[in-house]
């Protein structure tokens, strides 16, 4: 009995993260990076960024110039999202 709830619980914690990151990056976006520019930012045709690199640099100096807060794994989780979502750039 016990067993099986372990398992289960592996399971649970090992599954979740894939969907947990995307939503915990939606609601990060929401909550603190709208208030300037819309996701078309990231579709408009002379957007600046080209690389996985410049992702992560657009939105650390965002994220620095907004004070956040937000950790180094929140800025990932949402650089992954809007790689996912719009910039689809290869992984290095
Ligand atoms: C205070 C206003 C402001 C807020 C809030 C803001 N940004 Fe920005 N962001 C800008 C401006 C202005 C640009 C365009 C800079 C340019 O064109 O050189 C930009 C550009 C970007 C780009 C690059 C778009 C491209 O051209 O490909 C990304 C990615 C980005 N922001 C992510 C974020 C994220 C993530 C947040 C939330 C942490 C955020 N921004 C919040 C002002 C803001």
């Amino acid at each position: 009995m016990l067993n099986k709830l372990l398992i289960g619980a592996s399971l649970i914690g090992f599954m979740t993260p894939v969907f947990a990151n995307t939503d915990h990056a939606k609601t990060l976006l929401q909550n603190n990076c709208i208030g300037c520019h819309q996701a078309d930012i990231y579709k408009r045709a002379n957007r600046k960024v080209t690389s996985l690199t410049g992702l992560s640099t657009a939105v650390e100096n965002c994220n620095t110039q907004l004070a956040t807060g937000w950790f180094p794994e929140d800025v990932d989780a949402v650089v992954q999202y809007l790689n996912q979502t719009y910039y689809k750039f290869k992984k290095q």
